[in-house]
């Protein structure tokens, strides 16, 4: 394929997925966004293939049939509750590709320069492959910590941040003796020295954040893999490569701004780690009861709610466990045939990933003008009659604006006690993602509906 026809190709795919991006913004737009990245990745592959790469097009397809296979099985088998896991190993996957191809550039005999070029191009390895390991290694960290498979709790070494910064002083240390060494002059092992150092860096700051952070982590890896990608474009000269991967860079950064701004945290401290333990001192984060819980049953649930003039559903992360979205649909429809205002109000972190309830409320076909994000309705609760809070906790616990010692301090919570009653759906009064038991459970006008959310709601459709 001719150089200009791979430029064009390019530049229309980089258009798509500006166009992606925005379409992801709204739940009305995102499936049509979802199109444009599709297409524009589409377009890029073929150019890429047939432009750029290479001649040995067995090795390619080969290569190309494995990967997508297994991306093929992955996608079709994963649960909407374990897309963070994924996301996440995906991630690590994107960083390890930076710190191969910039081992292979590294090595490569025919990338000959000089000068200022020579120092340049050296800069970019380096950086690449030190972007790339930390995303490597602080991904599998946080697949580890997502899946359960290592505790959320964050790990504290004693003078962490001094050994941070150490490691960043070794760092630019080893880097100025790595600039302008060849392959074969010596330059291999201040290489490795920093691939080792960057590698621990990704583990070590992944296990210093806590279980209530995640979601910003999540988000902050988006970012890296996005610069460990831009990376590799530099180092491949290949501007498509540089232009996503910077797309993808900023708009996981602006992604975990966001989410700090939701959950009321400082960036910098969400780095820094150590946020989000379960072993606070707080009464509210021991999980220990709080006094009576009030128990209602599916007939009293539907009583209630026939009742009321203005209905508010928060759904949470048990929503997706039970898979309830549907008969919530049913439920909402039923209601508003008698009238009666029902509403959603989604808070930005609830689920496990971000827009997680927009997604499976669309999913059941939803109409979006009764959806509600959070700081659009947080002050109508006192109007509001009755509040059914399926499958959420930590979204609606009010510890996290009264007590300072609780690992949520300081999260803006759905403030659903202000209204009439409050019907919380779940299985047990076990504590949610945070590790922290909610008062709220134990207020006046709170009750308990226990139960799976799928058949619990069942029945109270059943009732209606
Ligand atoms: P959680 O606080 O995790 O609470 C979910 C509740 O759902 C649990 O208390 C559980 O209680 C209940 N539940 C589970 N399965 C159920 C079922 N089948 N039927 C009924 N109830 C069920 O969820 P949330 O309120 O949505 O808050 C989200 C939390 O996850 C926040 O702490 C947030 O920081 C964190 N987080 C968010 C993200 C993103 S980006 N959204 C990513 C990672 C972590 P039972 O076991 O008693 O049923």
């Amino acid at each position: 394929m001719p150089q200009g026809v791979v430029t064009v190709a390019y530049i229309g795919a980089t258009i798509l997925f500006i166009l992606a991006l925005g379409g992801l913004s709204h739940p009305e737009t995102a499936r049509r966004g979802n199109l444009y990245g599709m297409t524009g990745m589409g377009i890029a592959l073929i150019a890429t293939i047939f432009g750029v790469v290479t001649d040995n097009y067995t090795l390619l397809i080969l290569a190309l049939v494995i990967g997508g296979t297994i991306g093929l099985v992955l996608a079709k088998r994963v649960q909407m509750t374990q897309m963070p896991e994924l996301v996440a190993i995906l991630h690590s996957l994107v960083g390890l590709a930076a710190v191969f191809v910039g081992f292979a550039t590294f090595s490569d005999p025919d990338m000959d320069f000089v000068g200022v070029e020579q120092t340049i191009h050296d800069i970019e390895i380096y950086v690449g492959i030190l972007i790339g390991a930390i995303t490597f290694s602080g991904s599998v960290i946080a697949f580890g910590k997502l899946s359960g498979k290592i505790g959320g709790n964050p790990l504290i070494l004693p003078a962490r941040h001094w050994l941070n910064l150490s490691l960043l002083l070794i760092t630019i240390w080893v880097g100025s003796a790595f600039v302008g060494q060849s392959a074969d002059g010596g330059g291999t092992f201040p290489l490795l020295v920093m691939t080792l150092i960057a590698l621990a860096f990704g583990v070590h700051m992944v296990m210093a954040i806590g279980g209530a952070d995640m979601p910003v982590v999540v988000s902050m890896l988006n970012s890296y893999s996005g610069w460990a990608a831009s990376a590799t474009g530099f180092m491949l000269s290949n501007d498509l490569l540089i232009v996503t991967g910077a797309l993808v860079g900023s708009s996981g950064a602006i992604l975990s701004y966001i989410m700090c701004r939701a959950m009321n945290r400082k960036f910098l401290a969400v780095i820094a780690g150590g946020f989000g333990t379960t072993s606070g001192s707080s009464s509210a984060a021991s999980g220990e009861d709080q006094g009576e819980v009030v128990p209602i049953d599916t007939t009293e649930t539907a009583e209630l709610l026939k009742n009321a003039k203005e209905v508010m559903i928060i759904p949470g992360y048990g929503m997706a466990v039970a898979q309830a979205q549907h008969i919530v649909h049913e439920i909402t429809r039923k209601l508003r045939d008698n009238d009666i205002n029902v509403r959603f109000g989604i808070h930005p972190v609830a689920g496990r990933m971000p827009g997680h309830m927009n997604v499976l409320l669309a999913e059941a076909k939803l109409p979006y003008d009764i959806v509600f994000e959070m700081d659009e309705i947080n002050d109508d609760f006192p109007n509001i009659d009755v509040s059914v809070i399926i499958g959420a906790n930590d979204i609606v616990n009010p510890s996290a604006l009264t007590d300072p010692d609780s690992p949520i301090a300081g999260m803006p919570v759905l403030e659903c006690w202000k209204g009439d009653t409050t019907i919380v759906l779940k299985r047990s009064m076990a504590t949610g993602y945070a590790g922290v038991q909610n008062p709220l459970f134990f207020l006046d006008n709170t009750r308990m509906l226990f139960g799976d959310a799928r058949e619990s709601l069942d029945k109270v459709l059943a009732d209606l």
